[in-house]
């Protein structure tokens, strides 16, 4: 299995548009690929159920066709963060639940591509983060870094934060959203002071361009 667990330095960096790409780059090998988005926010009521624009996104890219409620088991209304949310509905997010779930997928697929909600720590209930969650999934993470003012600090404390898991940080990812005339200084000083491979420089893409073009495989599987 070479499943991942996606996070990023904040909310609203790629972290979607790079597990897209991670889900067809491993499709490039011959591999079927599964996606989960355990926990999202901002969903929109259908005549389905709730349905997050992330989880329908991945499921469109995904080769494993799997029911809705198993690939986003948690989804909620507001975009809001995913505890409160929960609270509000009297819903409790539940880790073991997650990973039923997520074991159910891997049976049907050479691997999986989790994306997170947030950041590493978001608070997923009173007690567990974003992080646990991982950790209960015992999954690899590729660090999805916004390129731009602040992103260093956010990186190096969220790599911080994922070596204290125990966790492998497979790689990171430099994504250029915006432009920014400094981008290459701050890619250079992320690969001086992150020691796990980065994974890919991203450009600022066109709306329907793919990101997979720009990730080296070699560096996943190393
Ligand atoms: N490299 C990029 N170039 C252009 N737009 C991007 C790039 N990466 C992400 N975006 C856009 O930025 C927004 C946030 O990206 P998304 O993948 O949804 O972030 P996240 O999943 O971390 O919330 C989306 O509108 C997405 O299309
Ligand atoms: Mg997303």
């Amino acid at each position: 299995m070479s499943s991942l667990f996606v996070t990023g330095t904040d909310t609203e960096v790629g972290k979607t548009r790079i597990s897209v790409a991670l889900i067809e780059l491993l499709q490039q090998q011959g591999q079927n690929v599964a996606c989960m988005k355990p926990v999202a926010s901002g969903c929109e009521q259908t005549t389905h159920g709730l349905r997050n624009d992330d989880a329908v996104t991945l499921i469109a890219q995904a080769d494993v066709q799997i029911g809705y409620k198993t690939v986003n088991p948690y989804a909620f209304e507001p975009a809001i963060a995913p505890h409160i949310a929960a609270q509000q509905v009297g819903i409790s997010i539940d880790l073991n639940h997650i990973k039923d779930l997520f074991q159910q997928i891997s049976l049907q697929a050479d691997s999986v591509i989790v994306e997170g909600a947030g950041g590493w720590l978001v608070p997923l209930n009173d007690k567990q983060t974003m992080a646990d969650l991982a950790i209960e999934l015992s999954l690899p993470i590729v660090l999805v870094v916004d390129v731009r003012l602040g992103c260093i600090n956010h990186a190096l404390l969220t790599v911080s934060a994922i070596e204290q898991s125990g966790l492998v940080l497979k790689g990171w990812v430099a994504n250029k959203r915006i432009k920014n005339n400094q981008a290459e200084h701050i890619i250079n000083t992320l690969q001086h002071v992150i020691a796990a491979p980065c994974i890919g420089i991203v450009p600022v893409l066109e709306r329907q361009q793919s990101a997979v073009e720009f990730l080296k495989i070699e560096m996943l599987v190393k």
